[in-house]
């Protein structure tokens, strides 16, 4: 497997802060194995995340929430085997960082351990004790706001967040709250899903923070996207996203090319054969 190139600098949490400065864009994907992490690390990503997005792409589950702190290690440990130039964020599933600020310290150590260099949790006010937590143990920590697919039952489904106002959670200045929240308590960055981009950008301007966008408009400093929409093997397609590949026609092509060269006999041909 070839390891990733060593030309560009290893992207770290302090340059984080640098690309907010410079206002350089920051590009983050996601990757749950050794395979995707070597190609999207090649591709000059910044930032891979292992998300527990896993659970819905790769396990067939319907939502994020069945997904274990064990899967999340394994699929961490095979990114972080490929040594990316690109650095890698762990998501912590649910369950692992709401019980108390304590077990949130402990699973992320376990993450870290695994070969994150920064752990991801979904949530604002109410997590923000967690995240002090978890900052003050020496761990990196990435918020999680807007719409949040952990919450998938509390929002009634994946639900665009933002577009009401009040401090209920998902309403407009709960978000804002939230966000001011998260930074307080040390996080990184932050990740925003699922609102309004006029609010996704007056976010970006309050926080000091970079802001990394997924179906939260243009304004923010980074934007995600989960790998198997990016490359249309998914076969799922949100407004939201873009297929900048279609992997899943490319891939049932090539399997249906086999398929029929074994049952016509024109696969294997001599030259594919040991004598
Ligand atoms: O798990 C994931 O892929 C995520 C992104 C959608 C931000 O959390």
């Amino acid at each position: 497997m070839t390891i990733a190139p060593t030309q560009r600098p290893k992207f770290t949490v302090p340059m984080l802060a640098t690309c907010k400065t410079a206002q350089k864009k920051i590009a983050m994907i996601t990757a749950y194995d050794a395979t995707f992490a070597c190609i999207v690390d090649a591709a000059g990503v910044d930032i891979i995340l292992v998300g527990d997005s896993v659970a819905t792409v790769f396990q067939g589950e319907r939502t994020t929430l069945p997904v274990t702190l064990w899967e999340m290690e394994y699929h961490t440990r095979l990114v972080a085997k490929t040594r990316p130039r690109a650095m890698i964020v762990g998501d912590l599933p649910f369950g692992t960082y709401q019980v108390s600020p304590e077990l949130a310290v402990t699973h992320s150590v376990a993450l870290l351990k695994a070969g994150a260099e920064c752990v991801k949790l979904e949530g604002g006010i109410h997590m923000a004790s967690a995240i002090q937590a978890i900052t003050r143990a020496d761990i990196p920590v990435m918020g999680h706001i807007g719409l949040t697919p952990q919450s998938y039952h509390r929002m009634g489904g994946n639900k665009v967040q933002g577009r009401t106002d009040g401090i209920d959670p998902g309403g407009r200045d709960r978000l804002l709250e939230d966000a001011h929240a998260v930074e307080q308590a040390g996080a990184c960055a932050l990740v925003i899903e699922g609102i309004p981009g006029e609010l996704a950008h007056e976010i970006t301007e309050k926080v000091s923070i970079p802001t990394i966008g997924i179906g939260a408009g243009i304004y923010c400093d980074g934007q995600v996207l989960v790998l198997h929409d990016a490359l249309g093997l998914s076969g799922r397609s949100f407004s939201f996203t873009k297929a900048y590949a279609a992997l899943r026609t490319t891939s049932i092509d090539a399997i249906s090319r086999y398929v029929d060269e074994v049952r016509t006999g024109t696969w294997p041909d001599d030259s594919h054969t040991f004598h």
